[in-house]
């Protein structure tokens, strides 16, 4: 018996990982069967946490874990350990501290985190726009003047991808950066294209990229980009993160600079192997780590769907 919490079912990416979840779990041809049972945090982490407190109840063999609120760990992992059951956490990330809470303890080796290095996916941003020909420096004042759509902050994701996208733009292409505006989007499309039609009114032709923390909000972006009459890759650059189906769409008809893939099926499936190797007895490494990729107009041919 497997019981899997996401943080909320409405959001583009968690579902395409949960989905892939179910589906791996289905394809599992090792003579065990599993029985997935997949929740709905809500957003509310008082009712994750009822829905981890059932589970163990219950008695289930393992759990795979999408926090509400990464700050939570410490308390889940507590309530796992006492009960002897597994966890696997995904997609966000617990404190270094709450990860070592076990070491030289019984539990450790028994919970886990699988997930990709935010840092690395904020570096490819800054080098999808640094490696363009102009930099991203439409206007060639030797300043890269810029808007920044920010995800919801209990995902580190979001800190991670907002300072490093900017630190690596400026170590690769030399260049100055100017932040005309940061706002919160939460993730959220519809956020994400309020906020970037607001910073087109409020700054216009100054505006010369928006970094978007991940594509959904960046689908957005392109909304408003469009309504505002502006045009990617002529007067203006976007950039966001996970490579969804229409992100990708987006880059193929020249709408979207560029996304960096947030490997969904590579996370999901290691996330079930650990959770396999956790019922079989095995001990788990504390982290599992999968690679991010940059997808620009030169290689979005082979992400999309045939
Ligand atoms: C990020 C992803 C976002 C959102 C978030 C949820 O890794 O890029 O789109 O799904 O996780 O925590």
């Amino acid at each position: 018996k497997v019981g899997v919490s996401i943080y909320k079912f409405d959001d583009n990416f968690m579902t395409l990982y949960r989905e892939e979840i179910a589906n791996y779990f289905k394809s599992l041809n090792d003579g065990n069967t599993y029985d997935v049972t997949i929740q709905d945090g809500k957003g509310d982490q008082a009712e994750q946490t009822n829905q981890i407190d059932n589970f163990i109840q219950q008695g289930y063999d393992v759990l795979i874990i999408n926090l509400v609120q990464s700050t939570s760990a410490a308390t889940v992992i507590d309530k796992c350990a006492t009960a002897g059951v597994p966890c696997i956490f995904i997609n966000r990330e617990p404190e270094k501290a709450d990860m070592d809470l076990y070491d030289g303890k019984d539990y450790a080796g028994k919970y886990t985190y699988v997930g990709a290095d935010a840092r690395q996916s904020g570096k490819m941003q800054g080098e999808l726009v640094a490696d363009l020909a102009d930099k991203g420096d439409l206007n060639k004042d030797g300043t890269l003047q810029y808007v920044m759509v920010v995800g919801d902050p209990e995902n580190v994701d979001a800190k991670y991808r907002t300072e490093f996208s900017i630190s690596q733009y400026g170590e690769k292409s030399g260049l100055k950066v100017e932040k005309l505006d940061e706002q919160r989007g939460d993730w959220d499309q519809a956020k994400g294209q309020e906020i970037v039609a607001n910073a087109l009114v409020k700054f216009g032709d100054k505006i010369e990229v928006v970094f978007c923390n991940n594509d959904g909000m960046a689908l957005g972006a392109a909304q408003a980009i469009n309504a505002a009459g502006r045009t990617v890759g002529k007067d203006i650059y976007l950039v966001g993160v996970d490579a969804l189906e229409e992100a990708k769409q987006l880059i193929k008809d020249g709408k979207m600079t560029g996304t960096v893939l947030n490997d969904h099926i590579g996370q999901s499936h290691t996330a079930v192997d650990a959770a396999v190797k956790a019922v079989n007895g095995d001990k788990l490494e504390k982290y599992y780590w999968v690679d991010y990729v940059k997808v620009s107009p030169d290689n979005v041919a082979e992400f999309l769907k045939k």
